[in-house]
């Protein structure tokens, strides 16, 4: 079933002067402003971002990379060209007087959407009853929401990416004895295959039933609680997918994100975050076929950026709102810079989720 809860964010949009805007001329503003403000700008794309997006950040990367990118920032302000939680997880890591500013509010994420903490809370309240105080450990994957990082935070756990999953778990188990994740179901099973701890009890907590739709008896023996999340746009590439590659182009390798079915995982080369597919596809030799299951957008300016290596989609998916995010709204934002959509994350939330945050930079030692 589609989740239609949405978490809701101050209304913003952009005004019809800047939507008015050509490509070239919101360009050509956008390039003013940035050679104005030097140093004291970054913009940060996500891979997902549109090309042109993409080509005018400073940096490119996953949420992993771009989020140690924000912690270490100089610059006093970073706009974050990515989904709302990112922008959100640049501001608990950047200095108190930086200001982080999303040019689209309404660039959320259903993934982030389906664990609010107000959810999640009443969960964990009925796993500690029925298994004692102190023996499961939460872990949140980043495509979170800030109070979600935080009751995480308090509660002793960690952040994770899709990038480190896998040594998150591994941490957590040798802390506590069972692992509650949220919310991504298939990267929480894909992590335990990674980890090589396919033999743990893994159950998944629907959100939607009583208990979780769990019995006592199988709350007790289990070792892993998944949340039942899942991203929409990963969860349609489907084995089949990777078998018709094999069957049209069998010299292809199939790399996937970790946020894709265990099967299509399964059937893939390899898997990881979105940095290692777009240093897989840039290592590649000449001529090297490639087809990737993971957002559209992605895909297709891999395959600009390398047009003698044959790189194609896995499947059709597209990650609508990371193209939420446009040149006039980013035109917007940075000629009122620090005056419309600003991300700040209050306390005691913001240091509580920054202690989740912070555990999981340092598992990267
Ligand atoms: P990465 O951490 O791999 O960049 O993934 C973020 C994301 O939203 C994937 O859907
Ligand atoms: Fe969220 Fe999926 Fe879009 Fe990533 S690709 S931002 S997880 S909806």
């Amino acid at each position: 079933m589609e989740r239609t809860r949405s978490r809701v964010f101050p209304a913003t949009s952009v005004p019809d002067e800047y939507l008015a805007l050509s490509d070239e001329e919101a360009r050509r503003r956008i390039l003013a402003v940035k050679r104005e403000l030097g140093r004291d700008l970054v913009i940060l794309g996500h891979h997902y971002q549109r090309p042109e997006i993409v080509a005018l950040s400073d940096y490119r990367g996953d949420s992993f990379g771009l989020s140690k990118l924000a912690a270490n920032a100089e610059a006093r302000y970073i706009v974050f060209c990515g989904v709302h939680f990112m922008a959100e997880s640049a501001s608990i890591l950047c200095r108190e007087d930086q200001v982080v500013v999303h040019p689209n509010l309404e660039a959320g994420c259903p993934l982030a959407d389906s664990a609010p903490a107000d959810l999640v809370e009443p969960a964990w309240e009925v796993l500690n009853r029925v298994l004692g105080e102190g023996r499961l450990m939460p872990v949140t994957y980043m495509n979170s929401y800030a109070e979600l990082k935080a009751f995480v935070g308090r509660n002793g756990g960690a952040v994770c990416t899709s990038s480190n999953a896998h040594r998150a778990f591994q941490w957590a188990l040798e802390q506590r004895e069972r692992l509650f994740f949220f919310p991504d179901q298939y990267l929480g099973r894909n992590a335990l295959k990674r980890l090589g701890r396919s033999g743990l009890r893994a159950v998944v907590w629907n959100s939607e039933l009583f208990d979780g739709g769990l019995s006592r008896e199988e709350i007790e023996s289990a070792d892993v609680f998944l949340w039942d999340g899942y991203c929409h746009v990963h969860r349609w590439f489907l084995p089949e997918h990777v078998d018709r590659v094999r069957e049209l182009d069998p010299q292809a390798i199939v790399i996937v994100h970790p946020e894709c079915r265990e099967e299509v995982v399964a059937k893939a080369d390899h898997a990881g975050s979105t940095e290692f597919m777009a240093r897989f596809v840039a290592s590649a030799p000449d001529g090297a076929h490639i087809a990737i299951g993971t957002e559209i957008n992605m895909v297709r300016r891999l395959a600009m950026e390398f047009p003698t290596k044959r790189i194609y989609p896995l499947a059709r998916s597209m990650c609508p709102n990371m193209f939420k995010i446009t040149l006039q709204s980013l035109a917007w934002t940075l000629e009122n810079l620090g005056q419309v959509n600003v991300v700040r994350v209050e306390e005691p939330v913001r240091s509580q989720a920054r202690l989740a945050l912070d555990r999981m930079l340092q598992l990267e030692g």
